[in-house]
């Protein structure tokens, strides 16, 4: 599923300092493939909006009870960065990435918190390039062929398609799917348990984000018993497509 040229290796630089680059790069490389196929792997990615920092270890709790060691804590909210770094202090074993990342000081305060990785909703050359040249592992949004070309242009095998109901759905992400041999989606926005299972039952989604188990109400009144049951359905159900 993953190719060599999801990170680039070229460094102009004398023997030993291009070889021991080269190594570098290449774990380099490795540790950004690991973190995406585990963050893959998990099938849905739940997008948290949270207010009050209070609220994001209960979250995580309840994602963790839930089944889901993953979340993509949106920067729309001032407490964004602490809530990432409660959740991966608490729960080290947690994948915890950043969502909504506009800017690349954005990129730079959700690594220090210890986001694992960076999600956008549009594609931002300065901060996709930002992220690859300090090698965070990165999920820019697109919509169309020609944002999608970015993506391939710098090697990325993976992009966040937003909004993904909106934007043409499925069909819309086979199309353009047709012409990028081997790029997949991450389809975002308007998905659900409805319709999670026709996007996770094509090959060119690899994951599925979403809010459905983490609503913003829910977490406002505190009913982080009903997200840990909303979340161990969407684990139920992903185990269910994904057999
Ligand atoms: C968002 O922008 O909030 C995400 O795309 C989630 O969309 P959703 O709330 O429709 O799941």
């Amino acid at each position: 599923m993953w190719t060599e040229e999801y990170w680039h290796i070229s460094e102009n630089s004398p023997e030993d300092d291009g070889r021991r680059l080269c190594i570098t790069a290449k774990k380099e490389k490795t540790r950004i493939m690991n973190v995406l196929e585990e963050l893959l792997g998990f099938g849905v990615v739940p997008v948290v909006v949270i207010k009050r920092k209070e609220d994001a270890l209960p979250l995580a709790e309840a994602l963790m009870k839930g089944g889901l060691k993953c979340a993509e804590v949106t920067f729309r909210t001032d407490c964004a960065a602490e809530a990432i770094k409660e959740m991966t202090d608490s729960f080290p074993e947690m994948l915890v990435g950043a969502g909504t990342v506009l800017s690349t000081e954005q990129v730079d305060r959700a690594f220090e918190a210890g986001a694992k990785f960076i999600v956008s909703p549009g594609f931002d050359p300065e901060v996709v390039d930002y992220c690859l040249s300090k090698d965070i592992p990165v999920l820019p949004g697109v919509a169309t062929p020609t944002e999608a070309a970015q993506g391939v242009k710098r090697g990325l095998k993976i992009l966040k398609f937003f909004p993904a109901e909106q934007a043409g759905g499925l069909p819309m992400i086979k199309a353009m799917a047709a012409p990028y041999v081997g790029l997949r989606f991450m389809p975002t926005g308007g998905i659900n348990a409805k319709n999670l299972p026709e996007y996770l039952g094509s090959d060119k989604v690899a994951a599925c984000g979403g809010s459905w188990m983490v609503k913003g109400d829910l977490i406002e009144a505190g009913e982080f018993g009903r997200i840990e049951e909303l979340t161990r359905e969407a684990v139920e159900l992903v185990k269910k497509i994904r057999g």
